[in-house]
């Protein structure tokens, strides 16, 4: 049976319950924290609660703190068909930006996945703009591969975006 569990120097990793809603829409109604995220700004708790019902089995974890259980971001691993690789994405609340979570939780997620299920070959995609998502593929040691774009899931904005890849043997 897979083990959803991870656990970092400062952060339990696990799946996302329906009590974690209030802590969920702390970023994701964050027009800040939404700015380059493709999903639509959550507008109430209850849409975060939404979000949370339709993850299923998805490998989407939220990072908590260990010293205080505080939930503040999440994160996901997903297999996409189109570059047969693995897909790294993640969103912090605000007042815990800059502490090197997203690096902690971005390495945590991709060890699990080699484990886990098998993975090997990831990518992920950041805005041109969005320098500090750059900051932390690099930080995890991938590697530029080509630019590209990648929009909302509403279509309401395309960002230029540049495109990572790392390969685990
Ligand atoms: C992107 C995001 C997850 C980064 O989280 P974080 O926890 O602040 O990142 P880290 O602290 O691990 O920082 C990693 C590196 O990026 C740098 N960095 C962080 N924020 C930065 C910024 N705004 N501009 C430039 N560099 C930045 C850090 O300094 C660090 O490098 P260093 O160790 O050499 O100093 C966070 O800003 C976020 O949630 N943004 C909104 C959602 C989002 O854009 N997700 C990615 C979509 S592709």
């Amino acid at each position: 049976m897979q083990n959803n569990y991870i656990e970092t120097k400062r952060l339990i990793l696990r799946p996302l319950i329906l009590d974690d809603a209030n802590a969920v829409f702390e970023w994701a109604g964050d027009p800040v924290v939404n700015r380059y995220m493709p999903y639509p700004l959550h507008q109430s708790v209850h849409q975060a609660e939404e979000w949370i019902r339709s993850l299923g089995d998805k490998n989407e974890f939220c990072f908590c703190l260990k010293d205080s259980g505080k939930v503040i971001g999440s994160g996901s691993i997903t297999y996409d068909e189109k570059y047969g690789a693995y897909e790294l994405g993640y969103n912090l609340n605000r007042q815990y930006w800059r502490m090197g979570y997203a690096t902690e939780v971005s390495k945590a997620l991709i060890q699990w996945a080699y484990q886990n299920i098998g993975a090997r070959d990831f990518f992920a995609r950041h805005a041109n703009t969005n320098e500090a998502s750059g900051n932390v593929l690099k930080k995890c040691g991938f590697q530029f591969a080509h630019y590209g774009q990648y929009s909302k899931y509403d279509n309401s904005e395309i960002f230029e975006a540049s495109y990572y890849t790392l390969h685990l043997d």
